[in-house]
Order: C-alpha cells, then structure tokens, then sequence
C-alpha cells in the first residue's frame, strides 16, 4: 500500500485579483487534511472508494470531466503505461468540500502523489503542481493557479499568476480563526459575475484590484517583520474591496462582525466567497473567545490555526 497526504489551504490577501494579475497570499492549513491510500487488488479494474462522497465507483464508469478520472488518467499517460494495473484507490478526508480550503486540489495533489509513487515514479513537487493545475483548469475556467501551488509546497506563498513560486518567511507566528458558513463557495460563478463587471468598465475595476495588490504588498511587509497585529487593518481593508467586487454574503459579513465583536483584530472572506468560510486574526489568548462568538453566530465550524 502506498499513501500521500495534501493539506487544506487559507487565503489571506488577495483572492479574485489575483486572477487579474495581482499578488495574493496562500497559507496551509495543516489541520485538515485530504489522505489518498493506493493498494494492488485482487479485484479486476480500478476502483475508487470516497465513503465521505458515497463513491465506489470503477475507473471507466466515472464521467470523462471527472476531476478523479482525470487525474488518474493522466498519471498513466504520463508514465506510458501499456498495461493498467488492478488498484483500489481509497480516498478520506476532512477538508470541507466547496468551502475555499481548497479541498479540490488537495484531493487532486494527494491522488497523484500516490498513484505515482506507488507505480515505481513518484512525481517531483514541479509536476505534481502543474498536473493539478491542469485538473483545476478544468473545473473552474481560468483558475489563477494558487490553491494548488499552496497546497503542493505547504508554505505559506506570494503568489502572482504565472510566476515562478516565491515561499516566504513569516517572522513572528500569528492566529486566525477560519470559519464555515455552511453554504457552498460558487467559485467558478463569482469569478465570472467578476469577469462580467470588469469587461464592462475594466478602468474601474483595474483600480480597485491594484489597491488590492497594493494591500498584499503591506501585509506581505507585515508578515516578513513580524508585525502580524499591522494585518488586521490590511484584512478589513481588502473585505472592503472585495464587497465591491461583489463576491462577499449576508452570512459572510454577520460572521465577520461577530469576530471583530468578540476581539477579532481583522476578518474577511477568504477563497471564492460568497460562502464558504471567512477568516479573522487574533491574537492567540482570544482565539477561543472569537471561535466561540463565530459558533454563536451559526458558523458551522471553526479552526484555529497558526501560520509560522
Ligand atoms: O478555490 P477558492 O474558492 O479558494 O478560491 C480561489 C481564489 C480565486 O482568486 C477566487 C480564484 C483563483 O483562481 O485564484
């Protein structure tokens, strides 16, 4: 049997502009995690079981778009493989699914990993993220490529489209609280109600996207001099710019004042949004007091985590 893992992923600064070529940072999220188990069966065929999402399904008689066909298929074809071998693939995880934690992609990185690994070719980090990013192509239209860059390196990235990967140091750890409003995060459709508003006036919006670089500049600043505190201004800043861009919720916005009621130094959505969850700083002795308030505020469910 061989086994990878993938973890899940938090945007900090600058979801949605980074589609039009502005920076933004990605963290991941060790505490949540996709694990992807491949093992030689005795059974003919290639069966993949994800009891999370009622799958149990053979290989062929996934549809031709299916992220995990094509994943697999690929892998394959990459390694030429004239005969296909007899594998039960096995997929958990606890990442939530549609939420901008980037499960997808996870689910994605963690299944290449393996398959390739346990075919005799691990795949290096370089093709395992950019076999991921041709999966996620698939499935969101023009995907800027972060979830799967974050979640393939698991550290924390500036990342700009199409630019080789720039890891960072972050000085000084910091807490964000991360919470679900229960309702899926329609990627795909707020990047293209986006995409629509911009060909209409692209002036208008260029400029709000370069404040949004500008912002994850300063924060990329903050986090290099361990100034952490100086981020929460920079997040209610960007949530600002993101309710322009009309990408934030009713549920969003009453989870992100609960946070800053109960302390939270700054919050915004993070990911698609929408739905999907929101993120809030702390400083570590009141994370508690502030994933108490979101849980009363009806999030789903909360993770403290620390980005170092
Ligand atoms: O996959 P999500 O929902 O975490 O969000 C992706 C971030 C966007 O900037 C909205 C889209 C993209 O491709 O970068």
């Amino acid at each position: 049997m061989t086994f990878a893992t993938a973890s899940g992923k938090i945007i900090l600064f600058g979801e949605h502009a980074v589609v039009y070529n502005q920076p933004a940072i990605a963290v991941p999220v060790m505490q949540v995690q996709v694990k992807v188990e491949v093992q030689n069966s005795a059974r003919p065929g290639i069966w993949i079981v994800a009891s999370s999402i009622d799958l149990n399904s053979e290989l062929a008689s996934l549809a031709a778009e299916n992220a995990l066909r094509k994943a697999i298929t690929r892998v394959f074809e990459i390694l030429s493989l004239a005969t296909l071998p007899d594998l039960k693939i096995k997929i958990t995880s606890t990442i939530p699914v549609a939420a901008g934690l980037g499960s997808g992609a996870a689910v994605s990185i963690a299944l290449i990993r393996a398959l390739s690994a346990h075919l005799g070719h691990p795949f290096s980090d370089v093709m395992v993220n950019d076999l991921c990013f041709e999966i996620e192509k698939l499935h969101h239209g023009s995907p800027s490529g972060i979830d799967n860059t974050v979640i393939t390196f698991a550290k924390p990235v500036y990342f700009i489209k199409n630019q080789p990967i720039e890891t960072f140091q972050v000085k000084e750890s910091f807490t964000i609280v991360i919470a679900d409003t229960g309702l899926p995060a329609p990627t795909k459709e707020s990047v293209g109600d986006l995409k629509k508003l911009w060909e209409a006036d692209p002036d208008r919006w260029n400029k709000i996207f370069n404040q949004v670089g500008n912002l994850v500049r300063k924060a990329r600043v903050a986090i290099e001099n361990g100034q952490w505190r100086d981020l929460g201004p920079l997040m209610d800043l960007n949530q600002a710019l993101l309710k322009q861009m009309t990408v934030s919720s009713n549920e969003l916005e009453n989870l992100i004042a609960a946070a800053k009621n109960a302390g939270a130094l700054g919050a915004k959505l993070s990911g698609g949004g929408r739905g999907g969850n929101m993120i809030a700083l702390t400083s570590p002795a009141q994370a508690n007091q502030v994933s108490s308030a979101l849980l009363a505020a009806g999030a789903r469910q909360t993770i403290i985590t620390t980005i170092q």
